[in-house]
């Protein structure tokens, strides 16, 4: 019955994430997975708490481990624990030579994994879980089983673009910290976040990438009513990196503390790469922003803005303030 799938589906995750962590830990062929994680500042501690682990460099160990534990093949591909060959009725190891980042549901129940290569250019740098019965991407908050409680005591979360980032955030001190897993933030994603708290930071990579999922994750985000602010990272930075080269205290009041509004984002967002010295570029960004004005309830924030514009371009308020209001005709 399906029930029984997926509860052995369950099982063999939970039985698979403890092997694993018990590879990493305890075996000499898991010895340079260990430095390397050292190498790169996670500790033991973090290592025990995210349960992490290690695959080995092999075809057929875990199915081979998986049949003695009695364990069907055929529905441990459909969990995405091994992979079919195409032709013959045989199955291999999905993940091989790769670190294993255990991935827990909201009740932390473990339902898929995600392995990261341990050189620099293999590819793809992480291997997720398939899509399975118990495994659904756009569905899924990293970490969010641990955090759930500090989301709601803080009235406060915040969110990342990767697992480093949230495992180096919480060795911070920062416990109220969750992840996508590499797709933009999807609208039950943003409806999980919302039921439980209307703040969130995001603090996503300061690449190009990172800016440009920064921008559609907020709109997902207030349009179910959350409050969102974003935190700003210095150029190429993520914010494993950033807790690495500066440390958690700098991080916490230079980062997160820091944190901007949305609008003051946005403002940061449409000038990228512009150059404002240019007439047309110029009216083109004071017309964005005030266009987003337009869309802000306080008009209290409203002035606050116009009254940037005003200083930055010497602009009239009064110009400004027209504009405002024609602006907001049209968009109603
Ligand atoms: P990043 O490329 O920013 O990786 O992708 P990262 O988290 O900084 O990883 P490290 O520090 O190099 O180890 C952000 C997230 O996107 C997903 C992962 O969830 C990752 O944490 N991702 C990335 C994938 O699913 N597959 C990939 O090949 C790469
Ligand atoms: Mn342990
Ligand atoms: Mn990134
Ligand atoms: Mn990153
Ligand atoms: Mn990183």
């Amino acid at each position: 019955s399906v029930s029984k799938d997926v509860q052995k589906m369950l099982e063999a995750h939970e039985l698979l994430k403890k092997f694993y962590h018990h590879l990493l830990v305890n075996t000499k062929e898991g010895e340079h997975a260990l430095d390397y994680l050292l190498g790169r500042g996670f500790t033991k501690e973090v290592i025990d708490r995210f349960e992490i682990g290690y695959s080995f460099d092999s075809w057929e160990f875990i199915s081979k481990f998986l049949v003695k534990r009695g364990f069907n093949l055929e529905m441990m591909e459909k969990a995405g624990l091994l992979v079919k060959k195409n032709s013959a009725d045989q199955y291999f190891d999905r993940f091989r030579n790769r670190i294993m980042f255990p991935i827990m549901d909201h009740q932390g129940m473990t339902i898929a994994f995600s392995g990261r290569v341990l050189a620099a250019d293999d590819q793809p740098k992480y291997l997720n879980s398939p899509e399975t019965k118990i495994f659904n991407k756009g569905k899924l908050l990293y970490n969010f089983h641990q955090a759930r409680v500090h989301i709601r005591k803080n009235q406060q979360v915040i969110l990342y673009e990767g697992f480093a980032d949230v495992i180096s955030s919480v060795r911070a001190g920062v416990e109220y910290s969750i992840a996508t897993m590499g797709t933009s933030l999807t609208e039950e994603q943003a409806k999980i976040i919302r039921r439980n708290v209307s703040d969130i930071i995001i603090c996503y990579d300061s690449d190009s990438a990172g800016i440009e999922a920064t921008f559609r994750a907020s709109k997902t985000l207030s349009l179910v009513g959350c409050k969102v602010k974003v935190a700003l990272l210095p150029d190429g930075l993520d914010p494993d990196d950033y807790i690495k080269k500066y440390g958690t205290e700098k991080f916490k009041s230079d980062v997160i503390g820091a944190s901007v509004t949305l609008m003051t984002f946005k403002m940061h967002y449409f000038r990228r790469g512009k150059s404002l010295q240019d007439e047309g570029e110029k009216l083109h960004y004071i017309e964005n922003v005030i266009k987003e004005l337009s869309l802000l309830e306080s008009s209290v924030e409203q002035e606050m803005y116009l009254k940037q514009l005003s200083t930055e371009f010497d602009l009239s308020m009064e110009v400004l303030k027209e504009q405002l209001h024609r602006v907001s005709k049209t968009e109603k």
